[in-house]
């Protein structure tokens, strides 16, 4: 006999026991009374306290099974469920009594979808933790691969090529910056993804957000031959972000709009209101780079997505930075949106929450 067939109850215990203490309690009381106060044979006496007995004790067992059985046998099949990592909608059990039972039952399906949330949320992790560790052990190979080529290049002979050896070093260098970034964006999403990274929101003023990463932005934009604009806005624009994640949306964003420009093309920053949103402020970094095709524009905040893998690989990318803008923002409850045209250039636009004006 299998285990699940011997732990159902054939027989409802709990009526049994309640029935027989009740119903033997009452014909011992009814045979002494009948006994002692109507004089009738002890014989006759414990007739009738048997058979009465006997009534009441399937009176108390059909009571206590109407009133809890079926109860007592939803709880079962509920912790049953759930030991078998089962879980199923309990929409339908009534638990309109409101006794002890009922308590039971509502914990139990309380319990019961907490489990099934939290499963949920682990297997999510290890899927995500699966994919993650494929997706980074193929974008590892590439800047490892090259560098071991060139030092074995070095060691073959280049190294005594003072025209080469050089530029050999520098190009192993060039990557193994890029695996210094990759760790560092690895990180970063991994946390985003799975929830460990928290925003702490606070109070802060956008203008002192864009200063602190102009210097280092301006640099890369006049090594590439790109002008960087960022347009006049009221310096006491106070937003509540995360400061240290809004200047990182911010720096991916820019270093997009200049990797992906056209010589001489532009980078232009712009903070705007909308009228009809009064408690928010839209940030907008446009470039009159390659732009991305239509097809594409939803592909590009999926990690690892590269619409030309060969020029972003060129030119450092691994194509973390857009998914860690998106990821921010939706750690933000804020918007971020796309617009591009391919040979035209790209915009792309995020909302944040206004903080109350200072009042002095
Ligand atoms: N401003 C832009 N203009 C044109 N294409 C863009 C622009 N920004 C992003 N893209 C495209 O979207 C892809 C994903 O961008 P993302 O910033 O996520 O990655 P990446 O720049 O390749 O690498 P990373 O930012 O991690 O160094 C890029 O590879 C590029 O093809
Ligand atoms: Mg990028």
């Amino acid at each position: 006999m299998s285990k699940s067939k011997k732990e159902k109850p054939k027989i409802y215990k709990l009526g049994i026991k309640a029935g027989f203490l009740i119903s033997a309690i009452s014909a011992a009381f009814l045979f002494l009374a009948v006994w002692f106060w109507y004089d009738l044979a002890p014989k006759e006496a414990a007739f009738l306290a048997l058979v009465s007995g006997g009534a009441l004790f399937l009176i108390v067992y059909a009571v206590l099974f109407f009133l809890t059985y079926k109860r007592l046998e939803t709880i079962e099949r509920l912790f049953k469920n759930m030991a078998r990592k089962r879980f199923m909608e309990y929409a339908d059990v009534n638990t309109s009594r409101r006794d002890e039972i009922d308590y039971l039952m509502k914990q139990g399906i309380k319990s019961s979808r907490t489990i099934e949330r939290e499963i949920q949320r682990l297997n999510r992790i290890e899927n995500y933790r699966k994919e993650f560790i494929g997706d980074i052990s193929h974008e590892l190979k590439t800047p490892i691969f090259a560098i071991q080529g060139f030092i074995e290049t070095l060691l073959n002979g280049a190294l005594e090529d003072e025209e080469v050896n050089r530029d050999f070093l520098k190009k192993a260098m060039r990557n193994v910056n890029r695996l210094i970034y990759l760790t560092k964006d690895l990180m970063e999403i991994s946390k985003l993804e799975t929830g460990e990274l928290k925003s702490e929101i606070d109070d802060i003023y956008l203008y002192e957000v864009l200063n602190d990463i102009i210097e280092s932005l301006n640099y890369k934009a006049e090594k590439e031959n790109i002008e960087l604009i960022i347009n006049e806005f009221d310096r006491n624009t106070r937003v509540k972000a995360d400061k240290n994640q809004l200047k990182q949306v911010l720096i991916n964003l820019i270093e997009n709009g200049i990797k992906y420009n056209i010589p001489n093309g532009k980078v232009e920053v712009t903070v705007f209101t909308k009228p009809k949103q009064k408690h928010r402020v839209f940030l907008s970094v446009k470039d009159t780079g390659i732009g991305i095709d239509e097809k594409d524009i939803p592909r590009v905040t999926e990690r690892f997505f590269r619409v030309d893998k060969s020029r972003s690989r060129e030119r450092g990318g691994t194509g973390l930075g857009l998914a860690i803008v998106k990821h921010i923002m939706e750690a933000h409850g804020e918007k971020f949106m796309i617009e591009s045209e391919p040979n035209v250039g790209s915009t792309f636009t995020i909302s944040l929450r206004k903080s109350e004006p200072v009042h002095v």
